[in-house]
């Protein structure tokens, strides 16, 4: 009897112009004209291969991640570098990834985001990162109170350093799903400049500061273990005078209560 071994390939890596990829490079709507266009730049980024992980599934494919205004997919360079690519969904009103990764590029000199490396049209190459969303994290991990004050802390000074460089992040009122963070907990990296501004008043502090302390689900876990909730008018004092003055010393303040 002969013995049949099935050849089934398990390996979710795929070159750049596999018919697999083309419903996520030109995600939601197809057009023959971008998705050559597309191929022609993913060329110039000198990528070759897309891994198909992650924990958002989209048509079936694993992905890095999908937000309104594009969709991140794990790439490797010719390199075999591995990195995070964001691409522009095709109903994005944005016309270009440009101004977000000259705002990637403000943060990254502060040592703030993901290291962005190249931008064209429709593409944003950055460091990949190996983390899960905040909420996760903190729905997931063994929370301890060290470790919640270290990755609280920060957080919260990335939060002032945006503030000082006038770089105002524009989401982190929906801190959920824009900081990414290593499974030990010792990385935190907020994502998504999009919607960044240099010129708005900035309120990265004070809009991550009640997302951690006083609204929403993280703060609800972070409760659980300190109790913010009593501080909570006292913490509101010290952040209307933050707001008025973004002073060392006013920030120092509100740290001095965590
Ligand atoms: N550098 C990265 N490394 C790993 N995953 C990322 C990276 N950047 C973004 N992601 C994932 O992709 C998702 C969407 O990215 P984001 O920049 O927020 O897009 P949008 O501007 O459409 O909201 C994020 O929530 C995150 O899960
Ligand atoms: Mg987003």
């Amino acid at each position: 009897m002969s013995c049949c071994i099935p050849i089934v390939d398990y390996s979710n890596k795929f070159l750049i112009t596999s018919p697999k990829l083309i419903d996520l490079l030109c995600y939601p709507r197809f057009s023959t004209l971008d998705y050559v266009t597309k191929i022609k730049d993913l060329f110039s980024l000198n990528l070759r291969f897309a891994v198909l992980e992650g924990d958002t599934v989209l048509y079936n494919n694993n992905i890095l991640g999908k937000g309104c205004e594009g969709l991140v997919l794990k790439v490797e360079d010719t390199k075999n570098e591995i990195m995070a690519l964001k691409i522009k969904r095709t109903d994005s009103c944005r016309f270009s990834m440009k101004p977000e990764f000259d705002f990637y590029k403000l943060a990254n000199m502060h040592n703030i985001g993901p290291k962005v490396h190249s931008c064209t049209v429709d593409f944003l190459l950055m460091e990949f990162l190996d983390g899960v969303s905040i909420e996760n994290w903190f729905s997931n991990t063994k929370l301890d109170t060290y470790l919640i004050k270290s990755v609280v802390i920060n957080i919260l000074n990335q939060c002032f350093v945006l503030d000082k460089i006038n770089l105002d992040h524009g989401q982190l009122n929906k801190l959920y799903n824009h900081i990414i963070i290593s499974p030990d907990g010792l990385t935190c990296t907020i994502i998504d400049f999009e919607s960044a501004s240099t010129s708005r008043k900035v309120s990265n502090l004070t809009s991550a500061f009640q997302g951690l302390f006083f609204k929403g689900i993280i703060a609800k876990q972070i409760n659980k273990f300190i109790d913010y909730e009593n501080k909570k008018m006292e913490c509101l004092e010290l952040l209307k005078e933050y707001k008025r003055n973004n002073s060392r010393e006013n920030f120092d303040s509100l740290m001095s209560l965590i």
